[in-house]
């Protein structure tokens, strides 16, 4: 039988946790919306109440459902309080092992004992990460699609020690929430990364040796592959410090130079230009006229 689940903690409220925080609090759970940073968690609920007032604009929610979702979600920046009575865990924070192994002792210590916690993480071992808390087979990738409140799928990610009734119970609160679950094993990238990212990467190999300009590119795999965004836009508007963060996963994972993140995707996270979140990646971004130009790069 599956677990009843009605409060829900969202652990770190940037791209990713807000949306989710958004989408469980939609769909009738309460959540409490953590972060260390407290200007994070008021940009977090801002972001929130624009993408209702979107979906309302749309007609695909009325103004009691955008004013419930916002009245179930409970900013917190103290760990203890915002686990209390929570049955889910979902920790959506930087794509760093080391930071996210401190976090998940840290949640071990205060959640449940019979919490299932699960990572959002994009690309590091859900197997590494069970092993930090000391219920591993209540452990479980839910690696939500950006930006979450419009893409449909989870990739669920059964880790070594994962039990067949987290991913049951896991399969279940992904379709109440009315998105996909589609279930991989655990490896590096998953299926949904060891697919996109290398893709990514050859965009910006393709754009560092002078085949083509941003725009070129990125029109290329528009126009003539029906993607819905070019792979240069796309790494912007994913974070390029999460790309490269991911091909170096692949990259030291799986052992093949053919996935060594380009140098040019190094020196653009160097140079702090990780896409939207920085206004510059592939593109400059101009937030208050919600317009972008592809940046010009000349070598
Ligand atoms: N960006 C994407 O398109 C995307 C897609 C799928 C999965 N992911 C994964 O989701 C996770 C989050 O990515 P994001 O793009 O939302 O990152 P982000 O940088 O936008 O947000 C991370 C948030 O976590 C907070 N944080 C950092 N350390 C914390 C801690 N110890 N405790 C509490 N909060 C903390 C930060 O203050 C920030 O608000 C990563 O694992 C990433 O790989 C990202």
């Amino acid at each position: 039988m599956n677990k009843i689940i009605r409060k829900i903690t969202v652990i770190g409220s940037g791209t990713m946790g807000s949306g989710i925080a958004q989408i469980f609090a939609l769909n009738g759970y309460k959540v409490s919306l953590y972060d260390l940073s407290l200007n994070n968690l008021d940009l977090a609920i801002e972001k929130i109440q624009n993408s209702l007032e979107k979906l309302e604009k749309k007609q695909l929610i009325n103004n009691s459902m955008a004013n419930d979702a916002i009245s179930r979600i409970k900013l917190c920046n103290h760990l203890e309080n915002s686990l209390k009575e929570s049955e889910l865990i979902i920790e959506v924070i930087v794509e760093d092992f080391s930071e996210k192994e401190k976090l998940l002792k840290e949640v071990n210590q205060f959640c449940l004992p019979d919490a299932i916690i699960a990572s959002n993480t994009s690309s590091i071992s859900i197997t590494k990460l069970a092993n930090k808390v000391s219920k591993p087979e209540r452990f479980i990738g839910m690696h939500f699609m950006n930006p979450v409140p419009i893409m449909p799928l989870v990739e669920i990610i059964n880790g070594m020690k994962t039990s067949k009734s987290t991913t049951d119970n896991i399969i279940s609160i992904t379709k109440s929430i009315n998105k996909t679950p589609i279930v991989v094993n655990d490896y590096p990238g998953f299926v949904a990364n060891r697919i996109l990212m290398p893709m990514i990467n050859e965009a910006i190999h393709t754009l560092n040796e002078g085949v083509g300009d941003v725009e070129a590119i990125d029109q290329i795999m528009k126009l003539g592959m029906s993607h819905p965004m070019g792979p240069l836009e796309l790494a912007d508007f994913i974070g390029l410090d999460v790309c490269l963060y991911i091909m170096n996963i692949l990259y030291k994972e799986l052992g093949n130079t053919k996935y060594a993140p380009c140098p040019l995707l190094v020196k653009l996270v160097d140079a702090n230009h990780l896409g939207v979140k920085t206004q510059q990646g592939f593109y400059k971004y101009d937030a208050k006229k919600k317009e972008k130009q592809a940046i010009n790069f000349k070598y």
